[in-house]
């Protein structure tokens, strides 16, 4: 056995940080099965000398295992020592260490600082020093935070790799400070220069076009802190004596892009001010920061038909552009971003609304340049050049998000599932940019409630996105108010409305996902009160009638139900009762603060929550669902939470999964589900006996369904089922975003079910495997990164033989329950599987209830199809055919129709 690895507050050897218990994770990695852990101790040392020892503990926790020591210093190195010995009687060690932060309040010594410019008329300031070391340095660190974006460099070289610092958090409450060891930088005498610009404190944000949301000046925070090798210390701080000015960055704004002047240098304008503005905010980086983590070359050079020059980087993602340019003095060269080309191949930029999303170059001809922006970020897949021939630069795509470790795989037999996992996990990297966003191109990109909560069970098998939803969360919580319960956007830039279900459950829903992912019961415990808080407020409008039926909903967001999404009020809410949606997220949001209660022994509140969700669900039953069981808002996403949320009688549940199937059957098995019905869909049909329909749903490609948006060359997930019609022309609602994770939510349930790896006990530590095929996917391969290390499931099914090969991480334990087979409980280690089965897996059959749409993208079947129709694909009435089913065409065809579609489904059959 050996401990593979420590993590400190989920993090390697973190810099700065300001906990004041951190919590250590190890890994353990052995080759016999049915490890576990017996024993550990934990000895932590400030130069050699202990200051805390656990001693021997007989448990099997290695998971956020918290340190219980005396306090600890600021700005001080501590090393860890673990040793850890299993049930097999084996021992191991590993040694490592972390820095703590500025940790209280008297170690802040620095002062704000702002330009010397009037309010926002320069939109870049730079702040410069010049600082000469006393003597030999041991160590030194930069401890920094800015009103606004900040990047350093130290004597011309970068400090960190980190992008758009200090992150965004609810400013007047919350503004993170970064810290960067720059030992290695420093020498005799140095020059830093803090570059700025608005970012999203004083920048143009949110979609009025409004700007300056947090203040109208930007301003610095920085100190220095040198340890000389006599033991002596010094600390340069932002003051007055900082000077201020302009250098090559002439213009940014996060959504509209960055003007780079290589001509220009800094140039001192004047000083630096004190800038009156409370220190006591300032709290340590509390996620992983963003940073570039992947660069993409040129798939594609194009020139459009309108002759645009045009690069296609093969991927929409999120992050901006570098280009190598030999160019001459003022030669100014634009990059415009895009997502997509329109239906005639030219550059589209409509759907990024008031955002300009342009970055400009201008060069100053002394050979080549490199060029890149650090203080925007664009939603974009093609770029379009104006300047310079596009052949004559090298362009490199720098993908950029919060640089969290990866957490799930997943592949199977099915190449179009792999580019639907593909697509949702470029959602998230496009959209986890130090807060969840609801999209990261047009003038929006901001941090959506709903949005969040949709997918963070998805995102956290793809991602580790603990410490990323725990600073959110802290935001959520200190926004939330009595009055209107939960934003709708956090950090909140909008005017205060009433909180909306579905999106304000995000203060329930994500903590309690977190602490199944991860076992961190710590954000339980920060975030109780504001999971309290939001039951509360919805008790404070549904009253005693426990019905939550007032104030503005954002229902079943864009689900396709309604017949013209416009239909109501412009709105689009889909077409389920908006209150029936508000009581059943009442109803599960008391439910999982009930589980919160009971986790964190708070009995009171466990048993009056307990009568309230009792209230709620009678109340709920007699709304919405008739003495016979049918349910009131019969639409799919009304069944799918009756169901899914446990609000039906158990003697209703199989009339209303009746309904459910009926309403896919009428719409020939295709989702019509918005934000709030497609995470479940899938899950519902099959934790209800109806696992196959699931996998039929699954596995459509014709509109609307996920594949049918990567059979149009989707490559992140889309905003709405038909951001791009058929026809290839465009929704245009105005509101038609190519990387909005929603209904990526699905990735949970390839995981779960396809795969079958679930959580029993928070963190994986017991899991339970539980593989559930379909027809047409014949093989799956899927590990999840958990805590105690990876869980993996594989299996293949073909010719009546089931294979199986699963892991289980050491000191877990699992249930198996393979098809078909005894369910086994199991301790750490590889189990494999092979035996007969009479599960055929063979892909689906076309049938007389295929779609027009399903038949036509069979090769086999268009071609027959087409020797009696040459121009079918031009006919106007196709359009209006493709969602119908073939036996629903028939009658409507002259005769030998039928025989017609006959020979075409025979072909589709092969
Ligand atoms: C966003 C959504 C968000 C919604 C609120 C939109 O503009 O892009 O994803 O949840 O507004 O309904």
């Amino acid at each position: 056995m050996i401990i593979k690895d420590i993590k400190i507050e989920y993090r390697s050897n973190p810099l700065g940080l300001d906990v004041a218990k951190p919590r250590f994770t190890w890994l353990l990695e052995s080759d016999k099965s049915n490890t576990a852990q017996r024993e550990y101790s934990l000895v932590v040392e400030k130069n050699e000398n202990i200051i805390w020892s656990s001693g021997a503990v007989s448990s099997d926790s290695s998971v956020l295992v918290e340190y219980d020591g005396i306090s600890l210093e600021p700005c001080t190195r501590y090393t860890v020592g673990l040793t850890v010995v299993d049930n097999h009687g084996e021992k191991a060690e590993f040694d490592t260490w972390f820095e703590t932060g500025l940790l209280v309040q008297s170690n802040f010594k620095a002062n704000w600082i702002t330009h010397c410019y009037e309010d926002s008329t320069e939109n870049c300031p730079v702040y410069a020093k010049k600082f000469t070391p006393k003597g030999k340095i041991k160590s030194a660190r930069v401890y920094a935070s800015a009103l606004g974006i900040y990047m350093m460099d130290l004597n011309g070289v970068q400090i960190g790799e980190d992008y758009f610092s200090p992150g965004w958090t609810s400013y007047k409450n919350r503004i993170q400070y970064q810290t960067y060891d720059i030992t290695d930088l420093i020498k005799n005498e140095n020059f830093i220069e803090v570059n700025t610009a608005n970012g999203w404190y004083a920048g143009v944000f949110g979609f009025d076009g409004s700007k300056e949301h947090y203040g109208n000046r930007t301003a610095i925070w920085a100190q220095i802190e040198l340890a000389y090798d006599d033991g002596s210390k010094e600390i340069v701080v932002t003051d007055e004596s900082w000077k201020c000015g302009t250098a090559k960055t002439r213009y940014a704004e996060i959504y509209h892009g960055e003007i780079i002047d290589n001509n220009r240098k800094f140039i001192a304008d004047g000083n630096a001010a004190i800038y009156e503005y409370p220190i006591d905010v300032l709290v340590s980086q509390e996620c992983e920061p963003v940073r570039i983590i992947e660069n993409l070359e040129p798939k594609e050079y194009i020139t459009t038909p309108s002759g645009e020059a045009v690069i296609d980087f093969g991927q929409n993602l999120t992050g901006f552009v570098g280009v190598h340019i030999k160019g001459v003095k003022g030669q100014e060269v634009v990059v415009y971003h895009a997502e997509v080309l329109d239906k005639h191949g030219n550059f589209y930029t409509e759907n990024l609304r008031a955002a300009k999303a342009t970055d400009k170059f201008i060069c100053n001809g002394e050979g080549e340049e490199v060029f890149r922006p650090r203080f925007t970020f664009h939603g974009f897949r093609y770029i379009k050049v104006e300047g310079i021939e596009i052949e004559k630069c090298k362009f490199t795509a720098c993908v950029t998000h919060t640089d969290m470790d990866d957490t799930g795989y997943f592949e199977c037999s099915n190449e179009m599932v792999n580019r639907l996992w593909s697509n949702i996990k470029w959602g998230q990297r496009g959209n986890f940019l130090d807060i969840p966003t609801d999209c990261p191109q047009r003038d929006e990109r901001l941090g959506w409630t709903g949005d969040a909560q949709v997918f963070a069970d998805t995102a956290s098998l793809i991602y580790n996105t603990s410490l990323f939803f725990t600073k959110w969360l802290r935001d959520l919580k200190t926004e939330q108010t009595e009055e209107h319960g939960v934003p709708h956007v956090i950090p909140n830039i909008m005017s205060s409305s009433d909180g909306a279900a579905a999106w304000g459950d995000a203060a329930t829903i994500i903590p309690w996902s977190l602490y199944q992912s991860f076992g961190d019961k710590r954000i339980l415990i920060e975030q109780y009160e504001s999971m309290k808080g939001w039951v509360e407020y919805i008790r404070s409008k549904a009253g005693g009638k426990h019905l939550w039926q007032s104030g503005h909903q954002y229902g079943d967001w864009v689900a396709l139900d309604i017949a013209n999404d416009f239909a109501v009020n412009g709105e689009r809410v889909g077409a389920t009762d908006a209150y029936l949606i508000a009581t059943a997220f009442y109803a599960y949001s008391t439910e999982l603060l009930i589980k919160v209660a009971d986790v964190l022994g708070y009995k009171e509140d466990s048993l009056k929550y307990n009568k309230l969700y009792a209230n709620i669900v009678d109340a709920f039953r007699k709304e919405y669902i008739t003495e016979n069981g049918r349910l009131v808002s019969e639409t799919q996403t009304g069944c799918i939470l009756a169901l899914h949320f446990n609000l039906a009688q158990n003697e209703h549940r199989p009339r209303i999964l009746e309904s459910l199937v009926l309403n896919l059957k009428k719409r020939n098995n295709h989702l019509s589900t918005g934000f709030v019905g497609t995470p479940y869909i899938c899950h519902t049909l099959s934790d209800n006996g109806a696992h196959d329909l699931a996998g039929v749903i699954f596995l459509k490609k014709d509109y609307p369904s996920w594949l049918y948006c990567i059979k149009m060359g989707a490559t992140t997930i889309w905003e709405r089922w038909n951001s791009i019609n058929a026809d290839g022309n465009f929704d245009e609602s105005g509101m038609n975003s190519f990387n909005h994770y929603a209904y990526g939510s699905v990735g949970a349930w390839m995981i779960q079910k396809l795969a079958g790896i679930n959580i029993i006990k928070p963190g994986y530590k017991v899991s339970r495997i539980a593989p559930m095929p379909i027809k047409g996917i014949d093989s799956v391969k899927a590990r999840v990164k958990t805590p105690y290390g990876e869980l993996s499931c594989e299996w293949a099914c073909k010719e009546g033989v089931m294979k199986a090969k699963i892991v289980i991480p050491t000191n877990t334990t699992a249930v198996i329950e393979m098809p078909g087979q005894e369910k086994m409980s199991v301790g750490s280690g590889v189990y494999n599987f092979e035996y007969a089965t009479a599960l055929d897996l063979s892909i689906l059959r076309y049938s007389t209830e295929s779609t027009l749409g399903e038949i036509l993208d069979n090769p086999a079947a268009l071609s027959v199809l087409k020797q009696f129709a040459p121009d079918i694909l031009d006919n106007p009435m196709i359009k209006f055919a493709l969602a119908q089913s073939i036996s629903q065409l028939v009658p409507m065809m002259p005769d030998g129709g039928s025989q017609l579609f006959e020979a075409a489904i025979a072909a589709a059959n092969g």
